[in-house]
C-alpha cells in the first residue's frame, strides 16, 4: 500500500472491515482499527504468546524483537527516542503516571487550560485534595490559550503547565510552542495532551520541546486500551515510580529493591504485548498514508461540515475545527438527536460531556452532540451528514 500525495478515502476504506452503510463518526472517542492492525495483533497471539523481559526460549526472544520494533516505530512517528517511550494502557494512565511521578509538595502550583478532559484534571484535583498543591486554570475560548494570561499565571511556585494540544470538545488547537517558550523563561515544564492531535498531525517532540507528552492508541488506529507517555531523558530519570512491582526492579531484598532502567521501571506486570506490537503497526499504517495528507483531507470534511450547518435555523454549534463537529439542536436533548441519527440516519455520534464535564457545568450547558471525522470519512459522508443535520432540525423546529 503506497500513498501518493492525496488521501484516498475509498481506497483507505477497504482496510476496515466495520466499514459499510453506516457513517462511522466517533473517531475522536475511539477510531476503526485497519485489517493490518488486527492481523499484527493475531500475529502474537497465534505465533509467538509469551511473556516479554523474562523467558530466554524461541517465543520470548521473537516477542521481545517485536516489541523493541514497535517501540522504535511510535518513538519515530513522534520523533523522541526509544527510551523515551512507555507503554501505558491509556492516556490516562500516562497522565496519572507524570501526575505522581513528580512528586508534587504542598503549595506547588499546577497551570492546566479551561478545556481539559477529565484525565487532564481529575489527577490534579485529587493531587490538591491529597496534598494541597494548588490548580490554577488559564482560560482558551474559541482560539486556543490565552498566552498573556498563562505568563500572568505563572510564578516561583509553578511547577508545571499541563495542557491539551487539540480539544477533544470541538478540534480548538492550543499554540503549544507558545506555551513552551513561555514556559522555558520561567524554568517550568510542560506536559501536552496530545491525544487528539497525535491521530491527526504530525507530532514531532523535539520541535515542541515538551518535557512529557501523553496520546492514546485507540483514537490513532491503533488497538483498544494502549497509550503511551513520553517523556524526555532527563525528565524521565526524575520521575518517580508510580506503579511498581515485576518488571520494575534490578533486584530486591526484603528491605529494599534497585530500579529498573528507563522505560522498564514504568512499565509494571505483564503489557499488552499484542496491544504494543498493534500500536507500532498502526504507526507504519498512519506514516504511509502521511500525517499531512490526513491533515489536508480532514480540513476538507471540516469545511462541508461548517459551510453546510453554519447558518441553519435551530442548530446551536459550540465548536468546530478540522473534523470535529460539536453542537446541539434546539428543543431536543443531546441524546435524542444522536438516537436519531443513528436510527434515522446510519450515523453513529457521541452525545453528552465528553470527558469535560467542568466545561459544560461553568458554560451552564446540560451536553452536546459530537460528530468527529476521520481519514476514512468521504466527503459524501460530511454531505449525508448535513443533510441529516438539517433534517432533523427542521422537523424539530
Ligand atoms: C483530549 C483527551 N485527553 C485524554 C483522553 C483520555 O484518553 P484515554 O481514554 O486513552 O485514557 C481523551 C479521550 O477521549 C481525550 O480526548
Amino acid at each position: 500500500m503506497i500513498f501518493d500525495k492525496k488521501l484516498d478515502a475509498g481506497r483507505i476504506r477497504r482496510d476496515f472491515p466495520t466499514l459499510g452503510k453506516m457513517i462511522y463518526a466517533d473517531s475522536a472517542c475511539m477510531s476503526l482499527k485497519p485489517r493490518q492492525v488486527i492481523e499484527k495483533m493475531n500475529e502474537y497471539y497465534y505465533n509467538y504468546p509469551a511473556c516479554a523481559g523474562r523467558s530466554a526460549h524461541r517465543y520470548g526472544r521473537k516477542l521481545e524483537e517485536e516489541i523493541a520494533r514497535a517501540r522504535k516505530e511510535i518513538a519515530v512517528f513522534i520523533g523522541a527516542k526509544e527510551k523515551e517511550i512507555i507503554f501505558t494502557k491509556n492516556a490516562t494512565e500516562a497522565l496519572n503516571l507524570a501526575a505522581n511521578g513528580l512528586r508534587l509538595k504542598r503549595g506547588d502550583e499546577v497551570i492546566i487550560t479551561d478545556k481539559e478532559h477529565s484525565s487532564n484534571i481529575i489527577p490534579w484535583l485529587k493531587l490538591k485534595k491529597e496534598i494541597g498543591i494548588k490548580v490554577v486554570i488559564c482560560n482558551t475560548g474559541t482560539s486556543g490559550i490565552d498566552l498573556e494570561e498563562l505568563r500572568s499565571l505563572i510564578n516561583n511556585r509553578t511547577k508545571l503547565i499541563s495542557a491539551v494540544h487539540v480539544s477533544n470538545l470541538d478540534g480548538m488547537e492550543n499554540d503549544i510552542s507558545g506555551i513552551v517558550k513561555i514556559a522555558r523563561k520561567k524554568g517550568v515544564r510542560v506536559m501536552i495532551d496530545a491525544c487528539q492531535s497525535a491521530p491527526h498531525k504530525t507530532i514531532d517532540v523535539k520541535k515542541i520541546d515538551c518535557d512529557f507528552l501523553a496520546f492514546s492508541g485507540h483514537k490513532m488506529l491503533g488497538p483498544t486500551g494502549t497509550g503511551v507517555l513520553y517523556g524526555k531523558l532527563k525528565e524521565l530519570e526524575k520521575l518517580g515510580m508510580f506503579i511498581v512491582g515485576g518488571e520494575t526492579v534490578l533486584d530486591a531484598t526484603y528491605e529494599d529493591y534497585k530500579p529498573e532502567e528507563i522505560p522498564a521501571r514504568f512499565e509494571a506486570g505483564l503489557q499488552n504485548y499484542s496491544g504494543i506490537i498493534g500500536l507500532g503497526e498502526a504507526c507504519r499504517y498512519l506514516k504511509k498514508v502521511g500525517m499531512k495528507n490526513i491533515e489536508k483531507h480532514e480540513k476538507k470534511l471540516g469545511d462541508i461540515l461548517r459551510d453546510g450547518l453554519r447558518d441553519v435555523k435551530g442548530v446551536e454549534i459550540i465548536g468546530s475545527n478540522s473534523g470535529v463537529f460539536n453542537f446541539n439542536i434546539k428543543g431536543m436533548t443531546h441524546h435524542e438527536v444522536a438516537k436519531i441519527l443513528d436510527s434515522g440516519y446510519g450515523i453513529m455520534v457521541r452525545s453528552g460531556r465528553h470527558c469535560v464535564h467542568e466545561w459544560y457545568n461553568d458554560h451552564k450547558i446540560e451536553g452536546s452532540v459530537r460528530a468527529s471525522f476521520y481519514l476514512y470519512n468521504t466527503e459524501e459522508e460530511a454531505e449525508r451528514f448535513v443533510s441529516a443535520v438539517k433534517e432533523i432540525a427542521r422537523i424539530g423546529n
